[in-house]
This record gives structure tokens, C-alpha cells and sequence, in this order.
């Protein structure tokens, strides 16, 4: 917490604002949105990818190849500000699903991020060479993402 605290105040901006209650809300606001932000991009990439994968769009290498490179460079993306200790769905319920245990057990949720990446990395190299490249890839990427929600997203 204290760490949080520390982290949280170097980086708010407005330094006249005295009460110190109102700087840790209004930057855990920011941080959540942040990090909400990159999960919608995650799924706005990754549904181009499934959609393909289905059948439900027509195949296009430069498409693929883009949408899988966008999940290549989330993931590989230090976005670690965007977390900061506090903004828990415990101390913070019904702004964020991110669960008190993505915290108390780290380093495991950095864990689960880089199966993520390892998975996103293995699809940017070929989504680009062929329908059947994506669709062998895919479900690594679903399963990272589905392990780290199983263990870390509150369901609702
Ligand atoms: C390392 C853990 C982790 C990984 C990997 C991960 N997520 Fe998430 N995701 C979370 C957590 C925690 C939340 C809840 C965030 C919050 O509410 O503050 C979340 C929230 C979301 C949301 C809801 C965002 C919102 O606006 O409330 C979507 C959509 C999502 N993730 C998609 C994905 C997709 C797609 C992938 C894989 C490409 C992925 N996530 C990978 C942990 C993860």
C-alpha cells in the first residue's frame, strides 16, 4: 500500500490538491480506465482474428498479420502503472473486476502475462502466411487470456 501510495502521487500532477483521499481516487479512476483500455483492444484484435478463424470474415493476410501484431505489442507492453496496489475489486467495488489476489499472489498474474505474450509472439510470426496459421494459433491466445481471467477477473 505504502508503495502504491508512493507510485500513485508521483504520478498525479496536480500537487495543490490537499486532500490526499481525492488524488488516490481520481488516479486509480485514470489507472483502471487505462488498463480496461488495453483489454478492449485485446478483444477488438483478437475478434478480428476469431472471426477469420470461423469463417465469419474472409481471410486477409495483411488484416491477420495486423491484428495479430497489435495482441504481440499488448502484450509485450510494460503497463505495470496501470495496476497500481489499492485499485482492487475489493477496495474498489463495482469500478474494477481486477480481484485482491492479482495482487497478494504476484508475481503469478506477471506469469500468466507472459504466456500471453509467448502465445501473441508465435501468432504475429506466420497470422500473415495463411488462414490455417491463425486458426492453429488461436486458441493458445484464448486460453491465455481465459487463464488469467479464470484467476483474476472477478465474473461479474
Ligand atoms: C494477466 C491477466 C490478464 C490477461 C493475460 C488478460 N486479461 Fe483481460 N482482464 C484482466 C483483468 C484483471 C480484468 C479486469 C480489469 C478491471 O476491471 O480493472 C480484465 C478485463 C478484461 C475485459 C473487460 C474490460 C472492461 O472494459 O471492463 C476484456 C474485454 C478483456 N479483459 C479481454 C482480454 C483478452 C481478449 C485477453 C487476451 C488477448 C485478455 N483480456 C488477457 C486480466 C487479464
Amino acid at each position: 500500500m505504502k508503495h502504491g501510495l508512493k507510485l500513485i502521487c508521483s504520478l498525479v500532477f496536480a500537487v495543490s490538491v490537499s486532500n490526499t483521499q481525492t488524488i488516490a481516487q481520481d488516479s486509480f479512476d485514470n489507472a483502471i480506465k487505462a488498463r480496461k483500455s488495453v483489454m478492449a483492444l485485446y478483444a477488438w484484435n483478437l475478434g478480428q482474428l476469431g472471426a477469420m478463424a470461423k469463417g465469419e470474415a474472409d481471410y486477409n493476410a495483411e488484416a491477420a498479420a495486423t491484428a495479430a501484431e497489435n495482441i504481440r505489442i499488448l502484450a509485450t507492453m510494460n503497463n505495470g502503472a496501470a495496476w497500481p496496489q489499492g485499485s482492487d475489486s475489493t477496495a474498489l467495488p463495482g469500478k474494477t473486476r481486477a480481484k485482491v489476489e492479482a495482487w497478494t499472489t504476484y508475481p503469478e498474474s506477471a506469469e500468466l502475462n507472459k504466456s500471453l505474450a509467448t502465445a501473441a509472439i508465435a501468432m504475429a510470426e506466420v497470422a500473415g502466411n495463411g488462414l490455417e496459421n491463425v486458426q492453429a494459433n488461436i486458441g493458445a491466445i484464448g486460453s491465455a487470456c481465459s487463464a488469467c481471467h479464470d484467476k483474476f477477473r472477478e465474473s461479474q
